[in-house]
């Protein structure tokens, strides 16, 4: 057994334990109330920098959660990896349904990961991969071995959009000078096939409000001569597909770039099967824009959905009213082309547009961001595919993800560096969800693959 594998095995429970420590943390970025925690987990990944020894360790302050920062330089004519991760979490609602406090990590078997996997919120996104990279750091400062400086990056925003990153990123450009930028906190194929991410998709999310009548009317004295609404509202939402499911706003595929033949046929001999993907959540059909493949819908192809809808009485039982209001919230993902903030106006002009004069309409913007995709031929992604190599025993495919990560086309424009995703994740590991997991073996798996990467592209780099 070589000496990083070793490293982990004897260590494999204290890595575990503080893990678990982090994770116990309910770092929520969205809920005011978790202020404090997300605080206290910022606190905690710096004392991990710390313990290590890296230089100019902080916790950088912006208008909202911080930024914790820490690096190790040792030698200018080496290359410098930027770690990039979150310790930021998702709210865990509806938390009915989980089978544990969230926020109690414990183990357990799964059909997929009968090694046991880690539950609990952030285990996989991102605490748990974020976690691979300062333990695969403690591996090579342990054993004397950095072979490339190194500077860590890690933000409490992600899950909300990451507006004060960017900030700090544009204010920050020479502090954060990189050949290259790592991240883990997206997928993999399965536990035996890796892959490495090239592209994520872009955000626009965006609100809509309709107002009718001035108060809440009694729905039978008033139904059936007013406009409600939400049937308003619902009838707007249908339309914006059209029946072969194409997004009908205006312009809305005006830029986007198309896949030649022979790309979608490579992105297609990628293992995916439909009968997993379908009974992995409960359907029996999938659905999507006509003339594309499941494989392409997730990943290729933009994508509008109403995440949230929600006016009148939703409470036990009946009451009889017709709504003064009606409200959405909805996303698209956005692919290589579109331009976030035009589609922000594409969508609000739309909606402006079909709205009837019988409501006043109000659309606000959320956050957004840009897709990206990651060139194949640097030495970045041959470097990372050599590691997987080492540990899976097999040449990872790319693949493209249907998730955002809007910072990382801000890296590149303000950084000009590429940024490789090495993500140890699976699809059925319920990020964002109830019982979100993080296989054990990923988990371990995830630091060796990480720690090897630093060799390979130090020799890469330099050759
Ligand atoms: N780690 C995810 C993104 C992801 C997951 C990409 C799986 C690819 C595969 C990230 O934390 C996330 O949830 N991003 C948000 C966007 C953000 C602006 C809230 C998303 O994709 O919804
Ligand atoms: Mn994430
Ligand atoms: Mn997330």
């Amino acid at each position: 057994m070589d000496k990083i594998k070793n490293y982990i095995d004897t260590n494999k429970d204290r890595f575990l334990d503080e893990l678990f420590e982090l994770i116990k943390i309910p770092s929520v970025s969205a809920q005011k109330e978790h202020d404090s925690d997300v605080r206290k987990a910022a606190e905690l990944i710096k004392n991990h920098l710390l313990k290590l020894n890296l230089d100019n360790c902080e916790i950088c302050e912006t208008q909202g959660h911080p930024i914790v920062y820490g690096e190790k330089i040792i030698d200018k004519n080496l290359p410098t990896i930027l770690v990039y991760g979150h310790y930021d979490v998702q709210p865990v609602d509806p938390i009915e349904l989980w089978d544990q406090d969230p926020f109690k990590p414990y183990i357990k078997n799964t059909k997929i990961h009968p090694e046991g996997a880690i539950f609990g919120r952030g285990a996989c996104d991102d605490k748990g991969q974020m976690f691979m990279h300062i333990k695969a750091l403690e591996i090579m400062m342990h054993q004397n071995n950095l072979p490339c400086n190194v500077k860590f990056m890690i933000e409490g925003e992600e899950e909300v959009g990451s507006d004060n990153l960017e900030l700090f990123v544009k204010n920050n450009k020479e502090k954060l000078a990189n050949d290259i930028i790592l991240v883990s906190d997206t997928g993999m194929i399965s536990k035996t096939i890796p892959s490495i991410t090239t592209g994520l998709r872009g955000l626009s999310y965006m609100e809509v409000e309709l107002t009718g009548p001035n108060r809440d009317l009694h729905s039978g004295h008033y139904g059936g001569t007013v406009a409600n609404p939400i049937n308003v509202l619902s009838k707007m939402i249908n339309s914006l597909h059209d029946s072969n499911n194409k997004i009908t706003i205006p312009g809305f595929y005006d830029n986007v770039i198309e896949m030649s033949s022979d790309e979608r046929k490579e992105l297609n001999k990628a293992p995916f099967n439909i009968n997993e993907f379908k009974e992995s959540i409960g359907l029996k059909l999938e659905d999507g824009e006509l003339g594309y493949t499941t494989s392409e819908r997730q990943s290729i192809r933009p994508a509008l959905d109403v995440n949230g809808i929600w006016g009148g009485y939703t409470e036990e039982g009946a009451k009889t009213v017709l709504p003064s209001k009606a409200s959405a919230k909805i996303s698209m993902r956005l692919v290589p082309g579109q331009n976030w903030k035009r589609i922000n106006k594409l969508f609000t002009e739309h909606i402006l547009n079909i709205a009837p004069e019988t409501v006043s309409v109000k659309v606000t913007e959320h956050h957004g961001g840009q897709p990206y995709v990651a060139p194949t031929n640097t030495i970045g992604f041959k470097a990372a595919s050599m590691a997987y190599k080492d540990v899976f025993n097999l040449n990872p495919i790319p693949t493209r993800d249907g998730g955002s990560i809007p910072i990382i086309a801000l890296f590149e424009q303000e950084l000009d560096s590429k940024t490789i995703l090495m993500g140890f994740g699976l699809d059925t590991d319920a990020i964002h969800s109830p019982n979100e997991h993080f296989g054990v073996s990923n988990f371990f798996n995830g630091i060796e693959t990480i720690t090897k990467f630093y060799f390979h592209f130090e020799k890469l780099f330099n050759d």
